[in-house]
Formats: C-alpha cells, structure tokens, sequence
C-alpha cells in the first residue's frame, strides 16, 4: 500500500510501540488518529506531527472503537490503516495474581481488539480496501507458567487475525499480525524487579524496531501479504 495522504487510527499511541509507528508513519505523510487514555502525552506527540489529531478514550469502552472509526473519516474524509495496538500485561502465580487485573486485560487486549477490528473491517468492506494490523506476541504464539491469562489474550488475537484474513481473502483488505518479543516500553513499569529481569534476559528490542517491522508490512505490493511478523531481540532464549 502506498501510505502518503492514506489515514491510520492507531490506538495506544501515548507511548511505546504505539508512539514510534505513528512517529514513522507521519513520516511517511500519513494522516493518523492517535488515542490512548492520557490526553496530555497524546497533545504532546500530535503537535510534534504533521497532521495528527487525538482522541483521549479507554478504547475499553465499548462506544470507543465506533467513535474512532466515525471520527477517522470525519476527520480525514478517508479510513485506509487501522493499528489495533494498545494492551496491557498482568502475570503472575496462581496465588498472587490480581484477578481483577487479568479480566481488565482481557477486556482491552482482546474485547477491544475485536470491536474496533469489526467496525474497521466493515468500513474497509464497504470501500473495498483497507489494512488491520494487530499487536500479538511471542506470548500469542508460545505459552509460559505465570503468563497464562496474557498467552490466552494474545492466542486469542492470532486466531481472530488468521480468520479475518481468511475470511477477507479476496475482497482487497488485508489483514496482519505483528508479534514482538521483549520491548522496553511502559508495558511491565508495575511489575517487581525479578520479572523484569527475566522478560529482559535476551535484551530488548526498541520500539522504533516494531514500528520498522509494522511499515514493511505495510508497504508490501497489493499481491503480497504477510500475515505474521515475529520479530525477538537476537538473544532471547524464549
Ligand atoms: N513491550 C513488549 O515487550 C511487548 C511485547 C509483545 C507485545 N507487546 C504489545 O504491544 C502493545 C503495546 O504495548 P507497549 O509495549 O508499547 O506498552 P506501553 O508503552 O505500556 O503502551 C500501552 C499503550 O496502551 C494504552 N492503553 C492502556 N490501557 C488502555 C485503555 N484501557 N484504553 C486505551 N488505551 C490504553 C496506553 O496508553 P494510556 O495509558 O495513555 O491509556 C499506551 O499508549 C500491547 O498490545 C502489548 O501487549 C508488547
């Protein structure tokens, strides 16, 4: 797809992974709706773009994903790109783990994926093009003790993608998942020192590097999908 003057929606853009594909995609001379819950990091990042507009929302509100799409092509006058990108990681013990914690990642990682992924999709459907991405991980594809609850959101966010893709097969819209290992970014600041050095253990990579992997997937030719990227920090061990 060629992305100058196309429009991204790209959701947990207040920091992280989030932040640095709508930093290379405004580069690229996209119009992009940035949202996240804070409004003030996301004021911050959309006045050092060319032409970003903010959205401040817990995208777990289940008016959210319409409201984004509606406000997409008010906005713009078109939807091409939509980064279903913001989630959150609660782990731990089986005595330990907050439960409430892990039923409000559920919620954002995969009930919020799957209502803005069908608003999108039946936008893209009725204009006969389009382009989801959605953030997995090496934990959507592998499974660990004491990450669980976390495997199931991103299994889950990897079948849902493998059938979307299946089932738009032919109609013009393209759907991809982008499965990192370990990045820094905020996702484990709540976390206790141990499991930070374990997640870290190989390194990490730099959010800049996802956002690398989300453009080449996304600059590929019409006849080219790629429907997974994984991309690890060369020595994790997982
Ligand atoms: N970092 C890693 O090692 C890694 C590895 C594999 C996959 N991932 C995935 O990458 C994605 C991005 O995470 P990250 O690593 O960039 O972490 P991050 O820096 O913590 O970013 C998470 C983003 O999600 C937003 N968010 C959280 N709760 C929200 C809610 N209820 N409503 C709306 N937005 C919400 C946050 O913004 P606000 O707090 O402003 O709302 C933030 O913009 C996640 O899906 C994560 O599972 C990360």
């Amino acid at each position: 797809m060629k992305l100058a003057g196309k429009t991204a929606i790209i959701t947990g853009a207040s920091s992280g992974i989030g932040k640095a594909i709508a930093q290379d995609l405004d580069a690229l001379g996209m119009n992009l709706v940035l949202t996240a819950r804070s409004q003030d990091k996301l004021d911050q990042l959309a006045a050092s773009l060319k032409n970003a507009k903010v959205v401040a929302a817990a995208v777990t509100d289940p008016d959210v994903p319409e409201k984004l799409v509606d406000f997409a092509i008010a906005t713009f006058g078109q939807l091409d790109v939509v980064i279903n990108n913001a989630g959150a990681m609660t782990v731990g013990s089986i005595e330990e783990v907050d439960i409430e914690a892990v039923c409000q990642m559920v919620r954002l990682n995969v009930e919020s994926v799957y209502r803005l992924a069908y608003m999108a999709v039946r936008h893209f459907k009725q204009v006969g093009s389009g382009f989801l991405i959605n953030t997995s991980s090496i934990a959507g594809l592998k499974t660990a003790p004491q990450y669980g609850a976390y495997n199931g959101t991103k299994h889950a966010v990897e079948a849902f993608t493998d059938a979307l893709r299946m089932e738009l097969a032919g109609t013009g819209i393209k759907v991809s998942a982008i499965a990192p290992g370990t990045v820094a970014t905020n996702l484990y600041d709540h976390w206790s020192e141990d499991d930070k050095n374990y997640i870290n253990s190989g390194g990490a990579l730099q959010p800049e590097d996802i956002a690398r992997c989300v453009r080449f997937v996304l600059e590929q030719p019409d006849h080219v999908l790629i429907p997974r990227m994984l991309a690890v920090p060369t020595n994790q061990p997982v």
